[in-house]
């Protein structure tokens, strides 16, 4: 392990068989502990002792997606369906940028009723209102012309987690409609139009082995991207993976700290998904390298409803209204909120 993490470090990139080495030894207490402080310090000498928010906005959770994880899938009739208004979206912003807040992200289900010809003058009038702002969205697969009308309009980030890079576990994980390649193909098209892009994967999905990390990886280091987005896998349970167990802790503070290896400057949030395994997961996160946090932005009345997986947190330092008590708590470790938009270093 040892001399696999000096080549990643010295090369930048590993073979197969090197991430297969430290990949098998995801789940080890011990392996994590000698791997977090080399993260840390690589993220520190981006980025100093400082955490980049950013403020969450869950659009909408209806979507056309069937994804075998996602308690928003199409087929859950469970959940109440909500589309937050463009003025409900404007009042959120106007608040996160009173609490510090300046980047906003709008993420949401693969909702139709969100077009381009909807989106591109709402993009233009957030852009307007909050010019010193950027903007990221996370509204999943588009073509490439729709991605280009959205940079065109201002936004400047966008996020869609790859999920694995693994074709079989891919369909494992989706119904036939999705596929890796069109995917990849999302991806490629958003970083070559000039968007920081940001893919990831859930940590213990299930299906995932080692050999499906090895892909992951291998993709991560050729792909390049500006942001990776990885949380462990959480059941829900009006899903067909409701009985399968949850991704670990460990683990997945081992692959953000090899992420972190890999691209020293990659924007890396210690997600909510982390923090609601462990009520420490920001922390933690920090610890392993992480250099982002993503309060949830959205009016609490909706929060409830865009539920992922169970137990999502929402309240307490997830919640952007509560920045306060998160400054508090970096604080702890010796930490500060960064005030800048928080682009990737190079752009
Ligand atoms: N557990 C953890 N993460 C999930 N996501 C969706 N469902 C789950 C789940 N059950 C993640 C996916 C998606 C992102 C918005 O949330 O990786 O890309």
């Amino acid at each position: 392990e040892a001399a696999c993490l000096e080549r990643l470090v010295r090369a930048g990139r590993l073979s197969a068989e090197d991430w297969a080495v430290l990949l098998a030894a995801r789940t080890q207490p011990a392996f994590l502990e000698a791997l977090a402080p080399l993260a840390q310090a690589r993220a520190q000498a981006t980025y100093g002792k400082t955490v980049y928010i950013r403020g969450l906005i869950e659009l909408t959770n209806i979507c056309q997606n069937n994804c075998y994880y996602c308690g928003i899938r199409r087929d859950n009739r469970e959940v109440s369906r909500y589309r937050l208004s463009e003025d409900q979206v404007l009042e959120a912003c106007e608040a996160g940028y009173q609490a510090g807040f300046r980047t906003f992200v709008l993420q949401g289900g693969e909702d139709p009723y969100w077009t381009d010809n909807r989106l591109v003058p709402f993009i233009q009038a957030i852009r307007h209102r909050f010019p010193d702002c950027v903007l990221t969205l996370s509204l999943g697969e588009r073509s490439r012309e729709s991605y280009a009308r959205l940079y065109a309009a201002g936004a400047r980030r966008y996020l869609l987690r790859h999920e694995t890079a693994d074709p079989a576990h891919y369909s494992r994980l989706h119904p036939d409609e999705m596929s890796l390649a069109r995917r990849l193909e999302a991806l490629a098209d958003l970083q070559a139009l000039g968007f920081q892009a940001g893919c990831g994967m859930m940590v213990g999905s299930p299906g995932q082995g080692t050999s499906q990390l090895v892909q992951d990886f291998l993709f991560i280091q050729d792909f390049q991207p500006q942001m990776v987005g990885l949380g462990p896998f959480i059941p829900h349970h009006a899903t067909p993976f409701a009985d399968q167990p949850a991704g670990g802790v460990t683990e997945t503070l081992v692959i953000l700290a090899l992420v972190r290896l890999l691209l020293p400057k990659v924007l890396l949030p210690a997600t909510t998904a982390l923090a609601t395994l462990d009520p420490r997961g920001h922390l933690a996160g920090i610890a392993a390298g992480c250099n982002v946090i993503m309060p949830n932005l959205s009016p609490p009345s909706v929060r409830k409803d865009y539920s992922l997986y169970d137990g999502k947190r929402s309240s307490g330092t997830e919640a952007a209204e509560n920045v306060q008590a998160l400054a508090a708590e970096l604080a702890t470790v010796g930490y500060r909120i960064a005030v800048q938009a928080g682009n990737h270093p190079d752009f």
